[in-house]
């Protein structure tokens, strides 16, 4: 399933890369004015929704752009066919395209490509995760005040204001915030060590399924609010010596909206 999500995230990653060497512009909105979606984006789900039931017909799917189905051999697969929109047209190149194969609901593998970064991010539960074939582990941070920590926000107007007020809170004791723009590769990032930590509320499944097992697999503690598993509600990457003094300055919040 690595394989296969692997070679179909890089034929959806040429397809988007050949199509922003055009014009891209934003065919329209979705939750709000600021959640945009253009016709790559569908292009993509469209390609791999094909390629995937191809390869495995009786699997489901779950994508950003629509897909839903339960398919009926216990495995479904996770899709944000483009990772990062709002980058993407804008030509700034930190977007990606994020896979990854649930069984019985546990997430097994995933895949995070970024084709105009030259990145790739892979995991298989168990087996370790890895930054273009290169084992990852996270960092060794130890105390808030060193971490740099990214996060992101959503695109309606109550979650953003729930997500700065947040943002007051962490801001002054962090080293510093990232914001990069595709969840998915924030992931990916604190996986790597390139942030410390990393954290969001009101995500959607194709936004952390992938990322979050090569976080995972990279030795990060990953979870959401008070013990629980991670969910819409939060996500958490964090080294396990860093993941309790983040978890508790963000448990405080009341539940994020919906988009
Ligand atoms: C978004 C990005 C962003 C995150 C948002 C996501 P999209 O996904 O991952 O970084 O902050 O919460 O919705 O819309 O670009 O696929």
């Amino acid at each position: 399933m690595l394989a296969l999500a692997l070679d179909v995230a890089h034929e959806a990653g040429d397809l988007l890369l050949r199509g922003r060497s055009g014009d891209v512009v934003a065919e329209t909105t979705k939750t709000s004015p600021t959640d945009v979606v253009t016709a790559l984006d569908r292009a993509s789900e469209e390609l791999v929704a094909s390629r995937l039931r191809e390869a495995r017909p009786g699997d489901g799917l779950l994508g950003e752009e629509g897909a839903d189905d339960p398919g009926t051999s216990g495995v479904r697969w996770i899709v944000d066919p483009l990772d990062g929109t709002v980058n993407f047209l804008y030509n700034l190149p930190n977007w990606a395209v994020s896979i990854a194969a649930e069984v019985d609901g546990q997430v097994v593998a995933g895949v995070v490509h970024a084709p105009a970064l030259g990145v790739t991010y892979t995991a298989a539960l168990g087996d370790g995760s890895a930054r273009n074939g290169v084992p990852l582990a996270g960092s060794a941070v130890t105390d808030l005040a060193h971490a740099l920590v990214a996060t992101g926000f959503g695109y309606t107007v109550q979650r953003r204001i729930a997500q700065v007020t947040v943002l007051t809170r962490v801001v002054p004791q962090v080293r510093d915030i990232r914001r990069m723009g595709a969840a998915s590769l924030d992931l990916g990032a604190a996986a790597a060590g390139l942030v410390d930590a990393y954290y969001e509320r009101g995500l959607h499944p194709w936004d952390h399924a992938a990322g979050a097992l090569v976080a995972t697999e990279a030795g990060l503690r990953v979870g959401g609010l008070h013990g629980r598993p991670i969910s819409n509600d939060l996500v958490i990457a964090a080294p396990p010596a860093l993941f309790d003094a983040l978890h508790d300055i963000l448990a405080t919040d009341p539940p994020a909206d919906r988009d």
